[in-house]
């Protein structure tokens, strides 16, 4: 079995659900509490085992790549200030994963942005995080996925169950179970009215795929909203040469919605030694006070 080294993050996105917060800074670096949410999505990567990450960037992303790179002006202004636990946090930072990056130049749909990292992928097989998609987990869902393909040999995503009524905000699949909270996938469908969907397994922001993916995303014309769909190479793949769903165990946040993100800092900061205790007892005067 190929060891699976990349991960693919598309972060070329407009952001235009958080307008106008994203209108000069890339709605990946808003914050979980203090860390921007693209550094958790890199730090589940890394967790799982990956060495390279590819970030499939837009117009006005550059600081993205920033953040992950030395500060030198900070880290000599931190030092000569003796801050030496800023010091190891920022640099832990720069060190933790060198990214490279490729351009999409036009947001034609995530499939697209997919498929603009094939120069660096090649026919491996890799892995993709979308980080509006956060996913609290003993084990790093990428983790649990990469098992999965390591035990089927197969390409996997992510599922999670979803309200009927919710399924139109979702790709939702038609799947027979094999296992356990495993799945063989026999449809995908994008964002399906609920009448139609085939079941409510929703597929959500991680997925191992193998170097072949390329080859359908290359032959995938615009689909739902003009946009060039990963879910319809994704259903391409599955006749091909099947697909595994994985139910994750573990807390996903949509922080792409601002309700969602607004739970998220609140569940991620609750969980804080430094603020956990003060903010629940301001939540709950907050709350009586109502
Ligand atoms: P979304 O559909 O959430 O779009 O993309 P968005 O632009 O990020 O946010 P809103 O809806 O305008 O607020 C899902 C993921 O796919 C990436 C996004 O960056 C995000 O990670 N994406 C989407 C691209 O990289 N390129 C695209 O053409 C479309």
């Amino acid at each position: 079995m190929q060891k699976i080294r990349h991960a693919v993050i598309p972060v070329a996105g407009l952001g235009t659900r958080f307008l106008p917060a994203t209108k000069a800074i890339p709605k990946e670096l808003l914050p979980i509490v203090d860390v921007p949410a693209i550094q958790v999505v890199i730090e589940e990567a890394v967790a799982a085992g990956i060495e390279q990450v590819v970030l499939v960037t837009g117009r006005g992303k550059g600081a993205i790549m920033d953040h992950f790179d030395h500060s030198y002006e900070l880290e000599d202004t931190l030092r000569r200030r003796n801050r030496l636990d800023l010091i190891a946090e920022v640099e832990r930072i720069s060190e933790m994963i060198r990214p490279v990056s490729v351009r999409q130049k036009a947001p034609l749909g995530l499939g697209h942005a997919v498929l603009c990292a094939q120069p660096i992928v090649g026919d491996n097989p890799f892995v993709v995080l979308l980080p509006d998609d956060l996913v609290e987990s003993d084990i790093p869902a990428t983790r649990q996925l990469i098992d999965r393909y390591e035990q089927f040999g197969a390409g996997v995503v992510a599922l999670m169950r979803v309200d009927r009524e919710d399924v139109s905000m979702y790709g939702i699949v038609g799947a027979e179970q094999m296992h356990e909270r495993t799945h063989r996938i026999t449809s995908l469908i994008e964002k399906p009215a609920p009448a139609n969907a085939p079941s409510d397994l929703a597929v959500i922001g991680r997925y191992v795929l193998p170097g072949s993916i390329f080859a359908h995303l290359q032959r995938t014309r615009p689909g739902h909203g003009g946009e060039i769909q990963l879910t319809d190479a994704l259903q391409s793949l599955a006749r091909d040469q099947g697909l595994v769903g994985y139910e994750f165990q573990g807390t996903r946040h949509d922080i792409g919605d601002k309700l969602g993100f607004l739970k998220a800092n609140l569940a991620y900061a609750l969980q804080r030694d430094d603020l956990g205790d003060d903010l629940r007892e301001h939540l709950l005067r907050t709350l009586e006070r109502e």
